[in-house]
């Protein structure tokens, strides 16, 4: 049997809906690499990969297979790359793999806010659709504390900006980031970037630590508390509460969720509150994921 045409840098992440797309590596790492909860790519220096080996990728992988419809571009934040690097890898994907429907990547705030507005566009036009933007708090004490290098008004200004010129946006949420001390203002600050940039995609990700969380607790300060299962779900309550969106689909199926929800807000709001208060009253009568089944 003939092994895939390419051979990933591990580890390698991609959002759960990625599951069934072209994983191109145009980076590796994260640029920032700082944030005190994520281990992903500690691993890893960041860099560019060469233009000519993405490129060499894509025609092995268009000379052996049809019909691919979804490209996600890893590592960590590929929208960090100049348009001039970014161009020719979009342009090289419409051309060899003619399927292709929706091409993605992690952007962080700071990545589209670099970008001008004409450059954005020009992303959009070569056939960038999604970004998947690690908000992971609105609360601007929780991303000092966790030194994710962005603020509320940041995060605000690069989803409004991303959704102006046709980028659709999809906002990751970190229940449980500011610990149980800052657990209300973390809900109600995070639901006000929700509602202020109105993204296509919201997911919350229940933060976790299996490399060990003294890195964080450091970094955090002496306060940090891990909210328990019943607390992550009361300010999951908090966070739909506050909620005022047209229309967001919204999910928590990423593997480090206890509880699956799934729904457009604020149509289904009522609903997913419901499964959240019940799981929260009779957590032994609905279904939760198991923690050996819990992962990054
Ligand atoms: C691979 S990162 C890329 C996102 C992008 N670099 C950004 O910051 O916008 C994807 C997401 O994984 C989540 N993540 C990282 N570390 C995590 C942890 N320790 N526990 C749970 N989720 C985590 C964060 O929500 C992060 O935005
Ligand atoms: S959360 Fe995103 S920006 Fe922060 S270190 Fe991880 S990959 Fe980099």
């Amino acid at each position: 049997m003939r092994s895939f045409p390419i051979q990933y840098h591990e580890p390698l992440f991609r959002p759960p809906s990625e599951a069934n797309s072209l994983i191109l590596q145009v980076t590796l790492g994260c640029s920032w690499n700082r944030c005190t909860f994520c281990e992903m790519y500690t691993s890893k220096s960041f860099r560019p990969r060469p233009f000519a080996e993405i490129d060499a990728e894509i025609k092995a992988v268009a000379r052996r297979y049809r019909g691919i419809r979804k490209v996600f571009l890893a590592d960590g934040n590929a929208l960090v790359l100049s348009n001039r690097r970014l161009l020719p890898i979009l342009a090289s994907i419409r051309r060899e793999l003619p399927d292709v429907e929706r091409i993605s990547s992690y952007a962080m705030p700071a990545d589209v806010l670099r970008k001008s507005d004409d450059e954005l566009r020009e992303l959009v036009e070569a056939g960038l659709t999604l970004i998947y933007v690690g908000v992971e708090s609105g609360n601007d004490e929780v991303l000092r504390r966790v030194q994710k290098g962005q603020t509320q008004a940041e995060s605000i200004e690069a989803l409004q900006r991303a959704g102006r010129v046709g980028l659709r946006r999809s906002v990751m949420i970190l229940n449980g980031l500011g610990g149980t001390t800052l657990l209300e203002q973390h809900a109600i600050d995070s639901a006000h970037v929700l509602n202020e940039t109105q993204p296509e995609f919201a997911a919350t990700l229940v933060v976790s630590f299996p490399l060990g969380d003294q890195r964080f607790r450091a970094s955090f300060g002496p306060d940090w508390r891990l909210p328990d299962q019943r607390q992550l779900f009361e300010e999951v309550a908090l966070l739909l509460a506050n909620c005022q969106l047209e229309r967001t689909e919204f999910r928590s199926n990423h593997a480090s969720n206890y509880l699956v929800l799934k729904g457009t807000l604020n149509r289904d709001r009522n609903r997913l509150l419901a499964q959240v208060r019940r799981a929260i009253e009779a957590p032994d009568q609905v279904p939760l994921r198991p923690e050996w089944a819990r992962g990054l």
